[in-house]
């Protein structure tokens, strides 16, 4: 079984969803994600394919997308002048981020493998307390490699996806820390003076993870706003984001895969109406 020479079976045997440990950490873990939409598992992935991850990514690094494009928080970088100056709509910030995506990935991809295994999605489910929640339909986004080169830096944002997972791949020497402000926006509430609070610089909401190599973590990226800090030193910061849905259907908008991902395929036009949840993309 390919799987167990993924994910660190002796600690995290997601195979038995009905082991005692299992259903311990699944407590755990929904705890944390319904007290600040973010839970970590240490050394979730075993370092020998930690290491063919970071290599398939090596090995096509030529094909990254960076993006340097500014951005608001809903990863959209067009203005609407009507809003008032101030609107969290109207604040852009710099973006300095990579992605390899999805579709780019070989067929016998490591990441590619992980992220369509059954016993992932279960787990993932279990621990965000919510079924069914299914693969996302995003071709190029559904389980990209995320890269920051030094001095790069993921301002404010929220994610178009409802579970957002990472896994630190390669750590920079300093810097590149994750920060959010657990649960600040809900269906049909974009909570738009909290918003504007965290981009002035408040800092009561923000809380900080720091990710070591192999940890998984589990966040929930369409409601916590996020960002990651400056990437310093000389190494770069590696990380595998696959992600999970709530809508089998939905994909990115155009504006927002042209912007982050470089590119628009068809179905992201298919595919473009309005949210179910009220929220901007
Ligand atoms: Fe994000």
């Amino acid at each position: 079984m390919r799987l167990e020479k993924i994910v660190n079976f002796n600690r995290y045997p997601i195979h038995e969803p009905n082991s005692s440990i299992i259903k311990k950490l699944v407590k755990k873990c929904k705890q944390e994600l319904d007290q600040f939409s973010c839970s970590t598992i240490p050394g979730f992935i075993l370092p020998k394919s930690l290491k063919i991850m970071n290599e398939e990514l090596e090995k096509q690094i030529h094909q990254v997308y960076m993006s340097k494009e500014s951005i608001n928080p809903y990863l959209n970088s067009k203005d609407e002048p009507l809003l008032n100056k101030d609107h969290p709509k109207r604040i852009f910030s710099k973006r300095d981020n990579g992605y390899l995506n999805s579709d780019l990935f070989k067929k016998d991809s490591e990441m590619k493998y992980l992220y369509e295994q059954d016993e992932l999605l279960k787990f993932v489910s279990a621990c965000v307390g919510i079924s069914p929640i299914y693969r996302w339909a995003d071709p190029l986004a559904c389980h990209a490699y995320n890269i920051m080169k030094p001095g790069g830096v993921l301002p404010w944002h929220f994610d178009s996806c409802e579970f957002t997972l990472s896994i630190m791949l390669q750590k920079p020497e300093q810097g590149g820390i994750f920060e959010y402000c657990p649960d600040i926006r809900e269906s049909g509430n974009e909570k738009f003076e909290e918003v504007k609070k965290v981009l002035n610089g408040n800092r009561e909401r923000v809380r900080q993870l720091e990710l070591e190599p192999g940890d998984l973590q589990i966040f929930k990226g369409r409601f916590a706003l996020h960002r990651v800090t400056k990437v310093e030193g000389n190494r770069s910061r590696y990380l595998a984001i696959p992600a999970f849905v709530l809508d089998p259907w939905r994909v990115n908008t155009p504006e927002h895969s042209r912007a982050i991902y470089g590119k628009v395929l068809p179905i992201h036009h298919e595919r473009n109406v309005k949210r179910s949840d009220g929220l901007i993309d």
